[in-house]
């Protein structure tokens, strides 16, 4: 059997090179891999690194070294520029994004308060998961402007993002199939090097999650759905971002377990996370919802609390089954 390894990437910025280095996690680097490098450590570690938390499949492999040429370079001394209200935790304006000749999202606006719950509603093909990879720069804008918390944020590299205070529970999950629960658990703890409050990260997790507790040492791959999609929020949750985006969290469970989702997520609002929920269950994410926006053709074609949007006509003709 293969061994099992947990692997980090770190970016390396030596000049105008950037290196991604895999090192096991919570380590310092081994000697093996000091050998690796052509630049004295000291200089290595006064530069921020990464964990590609976006892309777990990346993340999860056991190469030594990866030369990325097409890593887009950081000016870590770029002033943010103040382009929101304070009040305002995700700003996007003006969004495009084409696949080839196909314009997938065609010029979209919408916001997200600080403290909020706002959700993206729309049917398969929408645009939703397009829409949140773009604003998290996994697929490329063709037009438009995203803000967080005040600071444009429509060229930062996805592996940036992640460190602002932003995360996103992709569609599907993707949580370290191999892994044992708490091993994704600890991956989702990237940027903290302090094992004792880790240690009570996790712990608190394991309250949130009481299932996720009895399955520690369980290969998260034979998760049951709805046990993964909480691994899924319980591993961004490590991350203590400011604003958690989740895509389409309800998929594939059954009804008892979304509307144990939809709890959680409440809960973890009232915590003081502000979140971006995409989804095609209109009647549960309206339901906790301050508002909503409904997503069509790559169109926003109505907004309002999510109590309007429930109410409305035509939301309740094509989402609500009449
Ligand atoms: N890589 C791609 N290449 C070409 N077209 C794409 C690509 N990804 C998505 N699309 C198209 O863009 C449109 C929006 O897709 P997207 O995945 O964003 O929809 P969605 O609202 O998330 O749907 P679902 O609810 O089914 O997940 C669809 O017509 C889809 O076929
Ligand atoms: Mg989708």
């Amino acid at each position: 059997m293969k061994e099992r390894k947990i692997v980090e990437l770190k970016l390396i910025s030596t000049d105008k090179k950037y290196t991604f280095l895999a090192v096991p996690v919570n380590s310092n680097f081994v000697e093996k891999e000091k050998e690796n490098l052509d630049t004295p450590l000291n200089e290595i570690q006064s530069v921020p690194e990464i964990i590609s938390q976006d892309v777990p499949e990346i993340a999860s492999q056991d190469a030594p070294e990866i030369d990325s040429q097409d890593v887009p370079e950081v000016s870590l001394q770029d002033a943010p520029e103040r382009v929101t209200s304070e009040q305002e935790i995700l700003k996007v304006e003006g969004l495009e994004v084409n696949y080839g000749v196909i314009r997938a999202i065609k010029g979209i606006d919408f916001h997200v308060n600080e403290g909020e719950i706002v959700t993206l509603i729309g049917a398969n093909g929408a645009g939703k998961t397009t829409t949140m990879q773009s604003i998290v720069g996994l697929i490329p804008k063709a037009a438009g402007k995203v803000a967080f918390e005040g600071t444009d944020i429509t060229k930062t590299p996805c592996h940036k993002i992640a460190h602002l205070g932003m995360t996103q529970v992709p569609e599907g999950r993707r949580i370290f199939q191999e892994l044992t629960v708490y091993e994704n658990l600890l991956m989702g703890a990237y940027s903290n090097k302090d094992k004792a409050s880790i240690k009570a990260d996790i712990e608190e997790i394991y309250v949130r999650f009481p299932r996720l507790a009895e399955r520690k040492n369980q290969i998260a791959g034979t998760l049951s759905g709805g046990e993964q999609q909480m691994l899924a929020m319980g591993r961004a949750l490590m991350g203590h971002p400011r604003l958690l985006m989740l895509d389409e969290p309800s998929m594939g469970l059954s009804p008892l377990l979304v509307d144990q989702v939809f709890e959680i997520i409440k809960d973890i609002n009232k915590g003081g996370t502000t979140v971006l929920l995409v989804e095609q269950n209109a009647g549960k994410s309206l339901a906790i919802s301050d508002r909503a926006y409904v997503l069509e053709n790559g169109e926003i074609v109505l907004t309002g609390t999510g109590k309007e949007l429930s109410e409305s006509e035509m939301v309740r003709k094509a989402y609500l089954g009449g």
